[in-house]
């Protein structure tokens, strides 16, 4: 496994120096440094002038080879001599640039998707799979060993109201072969019927009751109902082109778990009933959080707290990470600071990853019922835009190869303008924003990586010779050479649109690049910029692979 010129220095920089002092790599292109150290800090806490500091740092590095420092103002400015900006280079068009091992032996718990089902899935959680894909993608290219949980929403008093208008629509709980759209149907038909008839609530929690405590009736047509609904969600998963779940895990495999949970509890003296109901104060949240129900029913709580107890039991996780939206935050502060109290996950940092919403103009897209929109129709209509446009540019390709680079592009386009955004944000979708051809969307990346690999594949005869003559284009350099630290900082903060970011950025640069320097028909340095060309499409086809998003070789 490669280390990277980058990865190297920033460790060996942090190893010499006094701990908790920053290297900071996010510099002005044109600056020849390649990394900087702001030394105010170390003045301010050793008393001495920032002159000094700067040398005292300075010093302290003296022995790390091929960079030279600079001391300028309050920074200690990184650059990298002329061997390793070829070293660099050589790196930035290597097929594992940006992989690492530092994760290696180290566990990451990754919920992520974890749609409740009997439904259709709707755009809401879409972002949590691409998200969480993402993470796992980033995760894994760094050594870690994933666990990928779908915490499947397979119980609850949704599947009361769901057995009501199955038997209400069918006479018996016999399973039948019935489509996801059809039990969306049911769903309405329930709703708008208990509008009416206030008695059908009361139905709807005696099933469900009858499903909690066991009975096999209703339980073998819930078992029908949750497989139909695993094979729709498997079949979505694969067009996105989502990595496997290592578990396909749901809230009904921690009942038991959850009973166990509440009598440690109770034990542990930190729950207390309330009007029959069994709770937790956590004052410094100002809610409380419901243990179980009044009617004995365990809850999403106490199963979230089961299902902790069981993932560091079996995986030892360094972290847990909930790709689950904004919305939740209530159940997850209250969630960790019960395990917390229970002292369930000791050594695992409990995060939770969370997301702003995702809306639609209104009136913009198609919809089936009512004002849900499902995934599926989205991917439909993006993959068929994304068709229109692949023809629009090579009206000689044929359907069948039109049909799979729209695929490819629609898919990247989706998941990109998720991708792109800062997780916390909300986002509104915008078809001509994803699909632009010239824009902040995948389109564009996957374009960019098309031109570059048409050039290398026309140059296919190039033979790069020893001394190279790179001083002209190390600003690119610099840039490519450092998508290894950019990894670090998306997992840093568990934040993809870092990653996202950046490969928006080295496209600009590779086009800003062809523009300015001829690379075919160059008179001068054409080994040279044959390389550069090579390890910009080296560095977006790892980035956007790292984000679950493919490229095409012609587009
Ligand atoms: N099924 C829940 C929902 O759709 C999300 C579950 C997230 N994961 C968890 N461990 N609570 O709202």
């Amino acid at each position: 496994m490669p280390e990277s010129v980058l990865t190297s220095l920033t460790e060996e920089i942090y190893r010499l120096l006094p701990k908790g002092l920053v290297v900071n790599f996010e510099l002005p292109k044109n600056q020849e440094a390649i990394l900087a150290i702001p030394v105010f800090r170390l003045a301010k806490e050793e008393g001495i002038g920032l002159d000094e500091a700067a040398h005292k740092i300075s010093n302290l590095l003296s022995g790390v080879k091929n960079v030279e420092f600079e001391v300028a103002g309050g920074f200690v400015n990184v650059r990298l001599t002329e061997e390793l900006y070829n070293k660099a280079l050589f790196e930035a068009g290597q097929s594992d640039f940006g992989q690492t091992e530092i994760g290696r032996s180290k566990t990451i718990v990754i919920d992520y998707s974890s749609p409740n089902i009997a439904k259709p899935m709707s755009v809401g959680h879409l972002r949590s799979t691409v998200i969480g894909d993402a993470l796992k993608r980033l995760y894994l290219s760094q050594g870690y060993r994933v666990v990928g949980i779908n915490f499947l929403g397979d119980w609850g008093t949704q599947f009361g109201k769901l057995l009501v208008a199955y038997k209400d629509k069918f006479g018996d709980f016999e399973p039948r072969a019935i489509t996801l759209d059809e039990l969306l149907e049911l769903y309405v038909d329930f709703h708008s019927q208990a509008e009416r008839n206030q008695s059908l609530e009361d139905e709807a929690r005696r099933l469900f009751a009858r499903l909690d405590s066991g009975d096999q009736e209703v339980k073998i047509l819930w078992q029908h109902l949750v497989d139909i609904s695993k094979k729709e969600l498997s079949r979505i998963y694969t067009s996105l082109g989502i990595l496997d779940f290592e578990l396909m895990d749901g809230e009904s495999n921690h009942l038991a778990q959850a009973e166990s949970i509440i009598e440690l509890a109770k034990a542990r003296g930190i729950s207390t009933e309330s009007e029959g109901a069994l709770i937790v104060d956590l004052p410094e949240l100002g809610t409380p959080l419901l243990l179980k129900k009044k009617d004995g029913a365990t809850l999403y709580a106490s199963r979230d707290l089961a299902a902790i107890k069981e993932r560091v039991g079996k995986y030892n996780p360094e972290k847990i990470i909930y790709v689950v939206a904004n919305e939740q935050s209530l159940h997850f502060q209250q969630l960790f600071s019960v395990a917390g109290q229970l002292g369930l996950a000791p050594n695992t940092e409990l995060i939770h990853a969370k997301f702003g919403l995702i809306s639609l103009p209104e009136g913009k897209m198609s919809t089936r019922q009512g004002r849900v929109v499902f995934l599926e129709d989205v991917i439909e209509e993006v993959i068929e835009k994304a068709g229109k446009i692949v023809k629009d540019k090579n009206p000689e390709f044929s359907d069948g190869q039109i049909g799979k680079i729209a695929q490819k592009v629609g898919v990247g386009a989706l998941k990109f303008y998720d991708l792109a955004n800062n997780r916390l944000h909300d986002i509104v979708f915008n078809w001509e924003k994803m699909l632009a051809l010239n824009g902040q969307a995948a389109p564009y990346l996957q374009y960019s990586y098309t031109r570059a690999e048409s050039i290398l594949s026309k140059a296919a005869d190039f033979e790069p010779g020893s001394d190279l003559n790179l001083k002209p284009y190390r600003d690119q350099i610099k840039m490519l050479a450092k998508l290894p630290l950019v990894i670090g900082s998306a997992l840093e903060k568990n934040s993809p649109h870092l990653l996202a970011q950046y490969l928006f950025g080295i496209a600009g640069e590779f086009h800003a690049f062809y523009e300015k320097y001829p690379v075919l028909k160059a008179e001068a340095d054409r080994p040279e910029r044959l390389l550069i060309v090579k390890a910009f499409a080296n560095v977006l086809k790892n980035g956007l692979d790292l984000l679950g998003i493919e490229v095409s070789e012609r587009m």
